[in-house]
């Protein structure tokens, strides 16, 4: 079978297809007991991240249970930041740290984005092993965070409720904000050539805090370092197909679709799906965008959804998902439930 019949890269190429291709953002995860029991053997979740037999292991995990037609490489935004120096750990119960970077001497201390493959060599093998052991019909997407989010996490040193301290350094000291942005821009290409060289078939770029950006600044840290990204990454490897994630912007989705970057969007809870079929569904593919919550609660308010989703959106080029990750506390009986209205 060639690549192009996979259902995934077939959308992405525009194509509509009767039953869409599905998958889920944090599909593999804290919601399988299979993932929390490799867990507990790996010690914790970097541990998991950098040992490309568990990374692996955990990625086939929901393919297996659910035969979703896309397996997404796991691993984090936040490996960038450490391979470029930082310490990174994780609190049980609370999230990430790291220890922040709050002026332009910190930031030139980091490393230079070329260095940043040693720390992540094992990332690249566990993306050759998925590329060897995933199903014939399944698309492997690689991943990063997009350059505005991860800087959120790198300024603060752990993640925020509004961003703030990013917003601030951002206005405060501009060109030191666009130092950081600049860095982690590159690192960022150099880490996703790796993943598609590995046998990456598919780049998703988490934007994840897009909705804090307001006024100049949205076009400026959110749009302008995705273009690049994009842009770089196409020109090195033509017709790799790009998903972006600018979540929580609104119609700044217009303005991502609008760039010809990216072969569909991710589209948040917060996007209603007539606007998405009306305004970008005629420009590009689009994914999502179910409440993760009906996860947890299931019942005939998550088919009545998905069924809704399906049928407002189902006549374009159109990817099942969740508008953001599934939560622990996701059922995976619900997921079961929903596969079933999507595939019949
Ligand atoms: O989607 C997937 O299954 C692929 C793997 C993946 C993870 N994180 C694994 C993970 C991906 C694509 C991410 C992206 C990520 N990481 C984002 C952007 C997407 C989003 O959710 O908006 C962000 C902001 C992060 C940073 C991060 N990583 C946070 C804030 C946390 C802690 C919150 C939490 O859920 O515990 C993580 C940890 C993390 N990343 C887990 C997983 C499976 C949980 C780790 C564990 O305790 O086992």
């Amino acid at each position: 079978m060639s690549s192009k019949k996979k259902s995934l890269l077939r959308v992405l190429a525009g194509e509509t297809l009767e039953t869409p291709p599905v998958w889920v953002m944090r599909q593999a995860g804290r919601y399988l007991p299979e993932y929390r029991a490799l867990r507990e053997t790996a010690g914790g979740f970097l541990d998991l991240c950098y040992n490309p037999e568990f990374a692996t292991e955990v990625t086939l995990q929901p393919i297996r249970r659910f035969g979703f037609d896309a397996a997404i490489l796991f691993a984090d935004i936040l490996l960038i930041p450490q391979a470029l120096g930082m310490k990174l750990w994780f609190e049980t119960g609370e999230g990430p740290r790291l220890t922040p970077v709050t002026n332009s001497a910190e930031i030139g201390a980091l490393k230079r984005p070329e260095d940043i493959h040693e720390t992540l060599a094992p990332i690249y093998e566990t993306v050759a092993r998925l590329s060897e052991e995933l199903p014939k019909e399944t698309t492997l997407i690689g991943f990063a965070g997009a350059p505005w989010t991860v800087a959120t996490y790198m300024v603060a040193g752990r993640g925020t409720p509004d961003q703030g301290p990013a917003r601030k350094m951002m206005y405060e000291d501009p060109a030191a904000f666009s130092q950081l942005i600049d860095l982690i821009t590159e690192a960022t290409i150099e880490y996703l050539a790796k993943q598609v060289e590995a046998g990456a078939e598919v780049i998703k770029l988490f934007d994840s805090w897009a909705g804090a950006l307001g006024g100049s600044s949205f076009e400026k840290y959110a749009l302008k370092p995705a273009v690049r990204i994009a842009t770089e990454l196409k020109r090195r490897f033509p017709g790799l197909p790009i998903i972006g994630f600018p979540r929580g912007s609104g119609a700044g989705y217009i303005q991502f679709a609008e760039t010809g970057c990216f072969d569909a969007l991710a589209m948040d809870t917060s996007i209603p799906a007539e606007w998405a079929r009306d305004e970008l569904q005629p420009k590009i593919a689009v994914q999502g965008n179910l409440d993760p919550m009906h996860m947890i609660t299931g019942g005939d308010m998550l088919v009545s959804e998905t069924q809704r989703l399906l049928d407002i959106l189902g006549n374009g080029p159109y990817i099942f998902n969740l508008g953001h990750g599934i939560t622990p506390q996701g059922d995976p009986a619900n997921m079961e439930k929903m596969l079933k209205v999507i595939r019949g």
